[in-house]
C-alpha cells in the first residue's frame, strides 16, 4: 500500500528525492511527485525533459525483504503494468520496447528509470521513477533527441485529468510490485509480451561503448532479451537496474 505522497513544485529529480528519504528510513510505499525537475534523469545517464506542470514525475518507493538478485525482471513487469494501465484508460497502439520503454506509434511516450539498492544478501529496496509525457508542447519537448508524443495525442485530443492518472498508475504499480515480490515475472511475462515494439525486427543493441546487432528474437522467462546474431542466439540481461550498496 501507500504509505507517504509528497508532492513538490519544483525538485532536482523525483528518483533522488526518494532515495535521499529511503536512506532516512522512509518506508515501502512512498511516493514523491513533482511539477517540474531541474535535473531530470533517463536511463544511460541522459537526461529527462521536465517542463513545469505539463507532464507526470513520479517515483515510487518499494522494499523487499530479498536480495536484489531477484530483482532481474522488475522492470518488464512494471513496463507491462503502465502499458496495461494506459490501455484501460483508452490509449491504444501502445508498445514496450525491451525493457520498458513506452511507445506509441514508434514514438516514446514515457520512461521508466528503476534504481535498486540493497545488500548482496537483502534486503533491498527500489525506486520505480516514472516520466509520463503527458500535455507537453512542441516547443517544450523540442529539445529532446528522439521522437517522442504524449498521452493527449495517444488519446486523439483526449484531456485525462491528471491526479486521476497518477492515482490510478500509482495503483496498478502497487500491485504489480506487492505481486512480483510473491510470484516473479511470471504473471506479467506473457502481458510483456503481447506489447513487444520490435519482435522478429533488426535491432541494434549498445553495451556501454560496444554495439551488438541482431534480430530481435523476443524475450526470456527471466526478462533477457534474445538477439538473433550471426554467431547465433544471444540473451541480454535489462541493464537499466544499477546495483548500488547502500
Ligand atoms: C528513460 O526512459 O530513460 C527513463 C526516464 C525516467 C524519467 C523519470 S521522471 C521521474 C523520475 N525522476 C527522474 O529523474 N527520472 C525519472
Amino acid at each position: 500500500h501507500l504509505s507517504r505522497l509528497d508532492i513538490h513544485p519544483v525538485i532536482d529529480s523525483t528518483n533522488e528525492e526518494l532515495k535521499r528519504l529511503a536512506s532516512t528510513g522512509a518506508p515501502s510505499g512512498s511516493v514523491c511527485l513533482a511539477e517540474c525537475q531541474t535535473a531530470g534523469r533517463g536511463r544511460r545517464g541522459r537526461a529527462w525533459v521536465s517542463p513545469f506542470g505539463v507532464n507526470v514525475y513520479l517515483s515510487l518507493l518499494w522494499r523487499y525483504p530479498f536480495a536484489p538478485s531477484h530483482l532481474g525482471g522488475v522492470s518488464l513487469a512494471i513496463g507491462a503494468t503502465l502499458a496495461e494501465a494506459l490501455t484501460r484508460l483508452g490509449a491504444q497502439e501502445l508498445a514496450l520496447k525491451w525493457p520498458n520503454d513506452l511507445l506509441w506509434r514508434r514514438r516514446k511516450l514515457a520512461g521508466l528509470l528503476l534504481e535498486v539498492a540493497g545488500e548482496s544478501q537483502g534486503p533491498c529496496h527500489l525506486v520505480v521513477g516514472l516520466g509520463l509525457n503527458l500535455g507537453m508542447t512542441a516547443g517544450q519537448g523540442s529539445t529532446i533527441d528522439q521522437p517522442w508524443t504524449s498521452l493527449e495525442e495517444a488519446l486523439g485530443g483526449f484531456t485525462v485529468g491528471r491526479n486521476a492518472l497518477v492515482a490510478c498508475l500509482l495503483d496498478a504499480f502497487v500491485e504489480a510490485l506487492d505481486r512480483y515480490g510473491r510470484e516473479g515475472l511470471a504473471p506479467f511475462l506473457e502481458r510483456w509480451r503481447a506489447h513487444d515494439a520490435y519482435l522478429g525486427e533488426p535491432v541494434r543493441l549498445l553495451l556501454g561503448e560496444q554495439v551488438i546487432e541482431g534480430i530481435h528474437a523476443g524475450v526470456a522467462e527471466d526478462g533477457a532479451l534474445f538477439l538473433d546474431t550471426p554467431e547465433g542466439r544471444r540473451a541480454f540481461q535489462a541493464g537499466e537496474i544499477s546495483l548500488r550498496r547502500l
